[in-house]
C-alpha cells in the first residue's frame, strides 16, 4: 500500500498463468493471497468480496477473461470466442453495480476480434491485462495530483468505505487524493468511517492509512451528522462505482447521507474515480443496487447481533445526486457543476 515502487499488489497477472489476488476477507487481521487459476476462481473471489472496489474488480474480471483464454484449448477462433462468450458472462453476473467490472470485460472483448489466431489472442491478452493494470496506477496517480490541488495544508478530511489501494490495483481513488497530498507536503488528517454492514473503513481503509503512516482516525457512520455540525470536518472524498451523465454517482451505502450532510453543514463533497467509472449510456432507472446476503447485517464476524427471524433489508450502494456534489476528479481533471454539460465536454476531447 506504500506509494513507492515497493507497492503491495491488490491484484496481479503472474506469467506462470495465474492471478493472485489479496484476499480482503482476511483483513486486518492476515495478509492472505488467493492464487486463481481460472475464471470461476475469480468470479467466486469477486463474489463473495475477496477483491472489491470498482477499479480492483474491472481489472481482475479482465485478468480472469485472459485466463480463461490461455487455458482455453481450442484450435481455432469460433470455439475460443464461443467459451470466452460464456466466460464473459459469468464474470459479468458476479456484482451488478460497478461498471467498471462490464469496462474491463468489453475491453478484453475488444481486443480478442483483433487478432486472427488463437495464439495471437492468447498473447494480446495477456499483455493487455498486464498493461490494464500498470495504467490504474498512473491514472491513479494521476487523479490523486488533480485532487491534491483541492486540498489545503491542514485539512481534516472525511472518506466513506474503501476508495483506496485495496479498491484499484493499487495507490487508490479518493484514498490517492489523500496519498498525493500528504506527499504533496501537506499536513492532513482522515476521519474515516466504519462503514457498515461489511465494515469496509475500519478493515480496509483505517488498515491501508495506519500502514502508510497517514493520521487517521475511525468514526461511527452515525457519527457523520455530529463531526460536520461541530466543524470536524473540511471536505469530504469519496469513490465511485458507477458515474451517469448525469452526475449521479453510485457510491457505497451510506454515501448519500454523508453528501446530505455535508452539504448543509457546506462542506465540499469530492468524487474521486477514473473515467472507466462513467457510464453515459444508461439511465437511472436502468441500474441495479446490489442487494447482499441478510448475513452482513445480522451478524458481526460471525456472531448474531440481531434477533434470529427479523427480516433484513441490504442495499449495498446508493445514489448521491449531482446537486450534492462539489467536483468531480478524474485522471484528466476536475469536473466541476454543471455535471451533465461538464461531463459530456470531458468525453468529447478524448
Ligand atoms: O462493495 P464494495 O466494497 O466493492 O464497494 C466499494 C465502494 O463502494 C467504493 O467506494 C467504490 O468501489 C470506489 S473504489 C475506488
Amino acid at each position: 500500500m506504500n506509494s513507492n515502487d515497493n507497492v503491495l499488489l491488490t491484484v496481479s497477472w503472474d506469467d506462470s498463468g495465474y492471478v493472485k489476488l489479496i484476499d480482503q476477507t482476511k483483513l486486518p487481521e492476515t495478509l492472505e493471497y488467493i492464487v486463481c487459476k481460472n475464471h470461476h476462481d475469480v468470479a467466486n473471489a469477486i463474489k463473495n468480496l475477496s477483491i472489491r472496489g470498482a477499479p480492483a474488480i474491472g481489472v481482475a474480471a479482465a485478468m480472469g477473461l485472459a485466463l480463461y483464454t490461455i487455458n482455453d484449448e481450442s484450435t481455432n477462433k469460433q470455439d475460443l470466442f464461443s467459451g470466452l462468450q460464456k466466460a464473459y458472462d459469468i464474470l459479468l453476473k458476479t456484482r451488478p453495480t460497478a461498471i467498471n467490472l462490464k469496462w474491463g470485460l468489453d475491453k478484453i472483448m475488444e481486443e480478442s476480434y483483433k487478432y486472427d489466431t488463437v495464439d495471437d489472442i492468447k498473447k494480446n491478452l495477456v499483455q493487455l491485462v498486464k498493461k490494464m493494470s500498470v495504467d490504474d496506477i498512473t491514472i491513479n496517480k494521476s487523479m490523486g495530483k488533480f485532487g491534491s490541488n483541492l486540498i489545503n495544508d491542514g485539512d481534516v478530511i472525511m472518506t466513506h468505505c474503501n476508495a483506496g489501494s485495496l479498491a484499484t490495483v493499487s495507490y487508490g481513488t479518493a484514498l490517492g487524493v489523500i496519498r498525493s497530498a500528504k506527499e504533496s507536503g501537506k499536513k492532513i488528517s482522515v476521519f474515516a468511517t466504519e462503514t457498515r454492514p461489511v465494515m469496509q473503513g475500519s478493515r480496509l481503509t483505517a488498515f491501508e492509512l495506519v500502514y502508510d503512516n497517514i493520521e487517521v482516525s475511525l468514526v461511527p457512520d452515525t457519527a457523520v451528522g455530529h463531526l460536520m455540525m461541530n466543524k470536524m470536518v473540511d471536505k469530504v472524498v469519496v469513490g465511485a462505482d458507477r458515474i451517469l451523465s448525469s452526475g449521479h454517482v453510485f457510491n457505497k451505502i451510506g454515501t448519500y447521507q454523508v453528501a446530505l450532510m455535508a452539504n448543509s453543514h457546506t462542506i465540499p463533497f469530492y468524487v474521486a474515480a477514473p473515467l472507466s467509472t462513467f457510464d453515459l449510456k444508461n439511465n437511472l432507472e436502468d441500474i441495479v443496487i446490489e442487494e447482499r446476503s441478510a448475513d452482513e447485517v445480522l451478524k458481526i464476524a460471525g456472531k448474531w447481533v440481531a434477533p434470529r427471524g427479523v427480516k433484513v433489508f441490504n442495499p449495498a450502494f446508493d445514489v448521491t445526486p449531482p446537486n450534492l456534489i462539489t467536483g468531480i476528479i478524474t485522471e484528466n481533471g476536475v469536473i466541476n457543476p454543471p455535471f451533465e454539460k461538464n461531463i459530456s465536454a470531458m468525453f468529447e476531447v478524448r
